[in-house]
């Protein structure tokens, strides 16, 4: 029998996508929240992801495969005429790409806290993906209450993020000398089809985070962040040994390490990073270092921005909101 295909599984299947309807995807992307839905009860849909590995069933990765090849379904009759006539293509690009969701827009939160810490920085990002985050200091922010330009003038996005009272936002950028990330698999901002799956990963209906996206590609391209392909399990202590010794090392992750779905890699990691003479700055959903959040009343809509171990902010998984602690 195929993994996926017991009644337990599918019931386990159809459980998370309609969590995923109800926490990520409601008041951000309504047609998401429809088609997680509409996935959670056809059993059409489960059959298919039924037949995939465990680590290609995510919702984000089904609907943008299915976009990419099908275009934007409208109704559910729709998506199930683009899933039938269409399904040996869209597994195959679920087989082929992964959720690289590279959301520069993160840097509205990562920025505050990496202006704080002593300078100059050496910045190490792990599961980078096309390495967009890796230029916190190229991009403008728009915090309501402050704002910073980008420093190259227009054409680099503009973030918007609602910070509240409590967070210290910076009046210049950190003083970044060195920069490297590290990802299974890095696209390559200079590839069509790489960048055509990083747009197709934007949530529908969010055609300002697209642009911004975009802008962000651009300005990448003119100073192209390294990323070298590896797995941050094994591959991180090489790429720390190439920081410059004179820069203060700081190793950042957001939204990767929920895909370490192994807890004791995901605590190998984090005795590392405590091990180490660096700065250790985590951003993800609450739930992947359950230590960082076990004083907090738990929000499972944000992720925890987390320093060398300590939660310092709730933040928006794209970037959207800093509530500072
Ligand atoms: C959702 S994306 C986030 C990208 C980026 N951190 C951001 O916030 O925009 C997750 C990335 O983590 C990478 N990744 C997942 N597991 C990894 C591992 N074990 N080692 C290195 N990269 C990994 C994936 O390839 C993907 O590009």
């Amino acid at each position: 029998m195929r993994p996926g295909a017991t009644p337990a599984a599918r019931s386990a299947l159809a459980e998370r996508y309609l969590r995923f309807a109800r926490v990520e995807a409601e008041g951000h992307s309504p047609l998401y929240t429809d088609w997680a839905r509409h996935v959670a009860g056809s059993a059409r849909a489960l059959a298919f992801l039924g037949d995939l590995q465990p680590d290609r069933r995510q919702p984000n990765l089904f609907f943008a495969a299915l976009r990419l090849v099908g275009g934007l379904p409208r109704t559910e009759a729709a998506f199930d005429d683009i899933l039938t006539r269409e399904g040996d293509a869209i597994a195959a690009v679920m087989r082929a790409r992964r959720t690289q969701t590279n959301e520069p827009g993160r840097c509205a939160c990562l920025l505050p806290l990496l202006a704080r810490l002593d300078g100059p920085l050496a910045l190490i990002e792990v599961g980078a993906s096309a390495g967009l985050c890796l230029l916190p200091d190229h991009y403008g922010y728009d915090w309501g209450r402050a704002r910073l330009d980008p420093p190259g003038g227009s054409g680099a996005p503009v973030f918007p993020c609602r910070a509240n009272a409590r967070a210290p936002l910076p009046e210049s950028y950190p003083d970044i000398v060195w920069r490297a990330g590290l990802d299974l698999s890095p696209p390559d901002l200079g590839d069509a089809g790489d960048v055509a799956w990083l747009e197709a990963l934007v949530w529908p209906e969010q055609t300002d985070r697209l642009a911004r996206l975009r802008q962000a590609v651009a300005v990448a391209r003119q100073a192209p962040p390294p990323v070298v392909a590896g797995d941050l399990t094994r591959d991180l202590e090489a790429l720390i040994a190439q920081a410059p010794a004179d820069a203060r090392l700081v190793v950042m992750h957001s939204a990767v390490l929920t895909y370490v779905s192994d807890p004791d890699a995901r605590a190998d990691f984090a005795r590392l990073m405590r091990s180490r003479d660096l700065h250790w700055i985590s951003n993800e959903a609450p739930g992947v270092f359950p230590d960082h959040a076990k004083r907090l009343t738990p929000r499972e809509d944000m992720f925890l921005m987390a320093l060398d171990g300590h939660p310092v902010a709730w933040t928006g998984p794209h970037g959207q909101s800093l509530d500072w602690l």
